[in-house]
């Protein structure tokens, strides 16, 4: 049985993407988005429980997905598990937390939207956890100059871009830390705030530290990063 389960969040509507579907189900070179990113779990090198958080209108479609992702690379389908997602990203986080399996104890939660990410990122980020016991999120160094603007288009100054990270999914946890610090926001009324794992995680107390992150778990939020991974793939299989 699993020790690491990958919750994946896939029920967001895609608003900023602007299809009439909702992301999980907009296609990329026909396949769903959500069936591209099933293949970064079901790539990994250890089995793992596979969590996925739909829209609760579309939970039937997102089973059929993962049954045939999981049927492309041969993996049995016993340790999926197909959840209705919430309101917020982290409402469907929760939802996908209550259906961990009692064998595992690191947990990472990844978004559907970064449908290109590679296995090995996830590998990684498992190993870093296992490694440290800390939280551990993948990210990239930020390319661009970084100016603080006010709302009249004044620059007010520059950031320190050697202290930026432009943070990635997935990202990881020991499963105790996580279940705890996300009680501790509840209790404590900042769940609503913090919108991001690491965040929460770090918010209550615990380390969080940063490994390398992929430039392929850009998430997809807008049409240009649609057509982007679209042409990332017809480059790879063309
Ligand atoms: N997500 C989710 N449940 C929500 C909101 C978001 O599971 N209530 C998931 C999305 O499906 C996505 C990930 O969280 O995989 C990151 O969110 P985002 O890229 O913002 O996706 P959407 O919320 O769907 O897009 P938008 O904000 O443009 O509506
Ligand atoms: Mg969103």
């Amino acid at each position: 049985t699993p020790t690491v389960a990958v919750i994946v969040v896939a029920a967001g509507s895609g608003t900023r993407l602007g299809h009439a579907e909702p992301k999980a189900f907009v296609l990329l070179h026909m396949r769903p988005l959500l069936d591209h990113a099933l293949d970064s779990i079901f790539g990994m090198k250890e089995p793992v429980q596979i969590i996925v958080v739909a829209p609760v209108d579309r939970v039937a479609d997102a089973r059929a997905i993962a049954v045939r992702a999981a049927a492309r690379h041969e993996a049995p389908t016993g340790f999926v598990t197909l959840v209705a997602g919430g309101r917020t990203r982290q409402d469907s986080v929760d939802q996908g937390m209550n259906a961990l399996l009692p064998s595992v104890d690191v947990v990472l939660v990844h978004d559907a939207a970064r449908a290109l990410t590679p296995a090995a990122l996830c590998d990684g980020v498992v190993a870093a956890v296992r490694a440290t016991g800390h939280g551990v999120i993948p990210g990239l160094p930020v390319v661009d100059t970084i100016k603080r603007v006010a709302e009249s288009g004044a620059i007010l100054g520059t950031v320190d871009r050697s202290e930026l990270s432009a943070v990635q999914t997935p990202q990881g946890f020991p499963r105790a830390m996580l279940e705890a610090a996300r009680a501790w926001a509840v209790q404590n009324g900042r769940f609503e705030a913090l919108t991001d794992d690491a965040a929460l995680v770090a918010d209550a107390g615990n380390p969080v530290s940063v490994i390398g992150g992929h430039p392929l778990a850009f998430k997809i939020t807008t049409p240009e990063d649609l057509e982007r991974a679209d042409l990332i793939l017809q480059a790879a299989a063309p």
